[in-house]
């Protein structure tokens, strides 16, 4: 199995990757880390507990980490997850606590004690794994690779160019993508296409399995993302596909390209992926600046993530 830490800021999409992460037999989910983000960070950490607790998965140890990110200030996307970043689904309280460590020290401590190399999983802004790698450097050598939900060689959702986890945090996000780690980048390319299909969810939400009602519930949560306002199904199970990346790459295309985040100006938490097959002027006349290269998922087979992702939770369409 695949020894991971989950990075999260819980969040819809980001509850139905937890579900999906420790459910799939091939992941070996080692420890959760909670960020501001989509919510308050006491909200995202309690968020993260109630949705372990409904996965039967109360053992894994969670901790909380940054409140707010590195320089930018904290904004919560209440607009896409609701008030209390889960869409208003209802969940027994949690009778546990986070560890009584940050979720650097978690981290930490997880990377350490692993006999094998583990992979990072950011569903999130990248505040803590920015902050991980500038307080332990040493631990560089103990992640197999980054795999982060973020960024876009295309189109974006927080401003027109840029993706909602590198535009919250983007110094962060520099930091992690120039580390040399091995990143696999899953943007918002491939993210805006995984669906499950509205009747689907509906189905699940009034289904006898508490499991299928929590999953149904996520799914059915609407957004005000239409351009009169109106509240609108997407059916997305967002962050849940960078997971089924991990399990299942033969479904995207994936290619190895430059990527640089932009710090500045309106495209501040812009990825910017160079897609040239050839040397440009930039290239030619010098001043190429920060450029890491990534491996860029950029397009998906999309019918067969939302089939992996309701098999694995026994909820075959
Ligand atoms: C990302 O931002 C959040 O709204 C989601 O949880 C996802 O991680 C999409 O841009
Ligand atoms: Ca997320």
């Amino acid at each position: 199995t695949l020894p991971v830490i989950l990075d999260v800021d819980t969040g819809v999409d980001d509850a139905l990757a937890l579900l999906f992460a420790v459910k799939h037999p091939a992941i070996d989910v080692r420890a959760v880390t909670c960020v501001a983000g989509n919510a308050s960070l006491a909200q995202v950490v309690d968020n993260t507990l109630r949705i372990l607790d409904a996965a039967g998965a109360g053992s894994i140890p969670v901790a909380a980490g940054a409140v707010r990110p590195l320089l930018a200030p904290g904004r919560v996307a209440s607009h896409v997850h609701g008030a209390d970043g889960l869409g208003g689904l209802t969940l027994p309280q949690t009778t546990r606590e986070p560890e009584p460590v940050s979720a650097v020290e978690l981290m930490r401590r997880t990377l350490m004690d692993s006999d094998e190399p583990v992979t990072l999983v950011a569903l999130a802004p990248q505040t803590n794994l920015a902050l991980l790698l500038r307080t332990h450097p040493d631990v560089v050598d103990r992640i197999e690779r980054i795999v982060f939900m973020g960024g876009s060689a295309s189109v974006g959702n927080a401003t027109a160019v840029a993706e909602f986890n590198v535009w919250h945090d983007p110094e962060a996000a520099a930091i992690v993508l120039g580390s040399g780690i091995p990143t696999f980048m899953y943007g918002l390319d491939v993210f805006n296409q995984v669906t499950v299909a509205q009747d689907t969810a509906a189905a699940l939400a009034s289904s006898g399995s508490n499991l299928g009602q929590v999953v149904g519930a996520l799914l059915g949560n609407r957004v005000a993302l239409s351009e009169d306002s109106s509240l609108v199904y997407t059916g997305l199970i967002g962050d849940a596909g960078a997971i089924c990346a991990l399990v299942d790459p033969e479904a995207l295309s994936i290619e190895r390209r430059p990527v640089r985040v932009e710090l500045a100006g309106y495209g501040r938490g812009q990825t910017v992926v160079d897609r040239r097959r050839y040397s440009g002027e930039d290239a030619i006349h010098g001043g190429v600046g920060d450029w890491a290269v990534l491996d860029v998922a950029l397009d998906v087979d999309a019918a067969r993530f939302a089939r992996l992702f309701l098999e694995t939770l026994g909820l075959g369409a």
